[in-house]
């Protein structure tokens, strides 16, 4: 089969709740991690894999993904299905039921993987990307058979394997997919309130249908701000930057945005620094600055930096005398 056939089935319609308050103003998919907003490192990957056509599900801040792939990805070809509420991945997912004919390959809108798509678009088998993780309470969980996956069940409180379902997922022919996910939404069946992906799937599994788990290292998850910025250390690592800043110091890894603006300032490792940030006599690692966030004297670890923000510290200038005591920190004793 060739692999430009595929249409690539993109959800990005969810809040993205746990990335709140950076996600009360900006969808999840447009926070940067790396060198570009997350949505951006998946439409790179689909581009490089030969996907000539995706369909992206928008709902919460569409308009603003809308704005940013028609800015920056104009060679590919783009449409968008709306889901009003976020009803569930198996919703979303089901509602791009009239963009797509042929095999389909879904992955996620929160998730990098370092997996090689052309191994999902060139079997010959429906595939599903899976991990051994140590919690999988939070995942849908897969039990397998002779090769192939013989039972689901989407965040299990008591999961019988440790193999997650991580994000991609590939269907030669994407009308059983549909229709298992049409019986899905018709009958009402929800999971933690939700109409599941993984639901849909366990009913094709339940019915004989052959789903083969390919177990994929490189999953890395954008959904939450620990994780987000473990991403972003994974990113700084691959890549390689060449920042520029002015009389700093810059320990690599590193991005800095070409207009970015950072002087007098100590930067990394492992921090992000969008387009337009201003950043001064600041010392900053471990973070990542969005667009045109304004940060001055300020010592910065763990962070994220929302875009436009701004973070203004205090420099002080003390002439200490003997057995002087001046505490910023009320909780360090000495
Ligand atoms: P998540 O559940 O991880 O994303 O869904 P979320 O709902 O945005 O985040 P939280 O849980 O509130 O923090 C995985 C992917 O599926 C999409 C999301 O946008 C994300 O890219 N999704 C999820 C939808 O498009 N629609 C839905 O109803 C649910």
């Amino acid at each position: 089969m060739k692999k430009t056939e595929f249409t690539a089935v993109v959800p990005v319609a969810g809040a993205g709740t746990r990335l709140r308050p950076h996600t009360y103003s900006y969808p999840k998919v447009l926070l940067t991690v790396g060198d570009k907003p997350i949505i951006g490192h998946i439409l790179d990957e689909l581009s490089a894999a030969g996907v000539k056509k995706i369909c992206m599900v928008t709902g919460y801040l569409g308009d603003k993904i809308k704005e940013y792939v028609a800015k920056n990805y104009r060679q590919l070809n783009v449409s968008y299905v709306e889901q009003p509420e976020p009803k569930g991945l198996g919703h979303a997912i089901w509602l791009t039921r009239r963009c797509v004919t042929g095999p389909v390959l879904v992955m996620l809108g929160d998730t990098i993987l370092d997996a090689d798509l052309s191994k999902f678009m060139t079997s010959k088998e429906d595939c599903l990307a899976v991990k051994e993780v140590k919690d999988p309470r939070r995942f849908g969980v897969v039990e397998t058979r002779g090769g192939y996956i013989s039972a689901m069940v989407e965040k299990p409180e008591k999961p019988r394997t440790n193999l997650a379902i991580v994000g991609i997922y590939s269907f030669r022919n994407s009308s059983v997919l549909y229709n298992s996910l049409e019986r899905l939404v018709d009958s009402g069946q929800t999971t933690k309130g939700e109409i599941q992906f993984t639901d849909a799937m366990a009913l094709m599994v339940k019915e004989g249908h052959k789903i083969k788990p390919v177990a994929i290292d490189g999953w890395y998850d954008c959904g939450k701000p620990e994780t987000l910025l473990e991403t972003n250390r994974h990113i700084l690592d691959k890549k390689k930057f060449s920042p520029r800043a002015k009389n700093s110091l810059i320990i690599p890894p590193v991005y800095i945005s070409p207009t970015a603006k950072v002087e007098n300032s100590i930067v990394g490792p492992y921090a992000s620094i969008g387009d337009g940030a201003n950043i001064d006599s600041s010392i900053i690692s471990d973070s990542i600055v969005n667009e045109n966030a304004f940060i001055v004297n300020m010592n910065l670890s763990g962070s994220l930096v929302g875009p436009s923000a701004t973070v203004i510290g205090r420099k002080d200038q003390l002439n200490v005398g003997e057995n002087s005591e001046i505490k910023f920190d009320k909780s360090i004793c000495g």
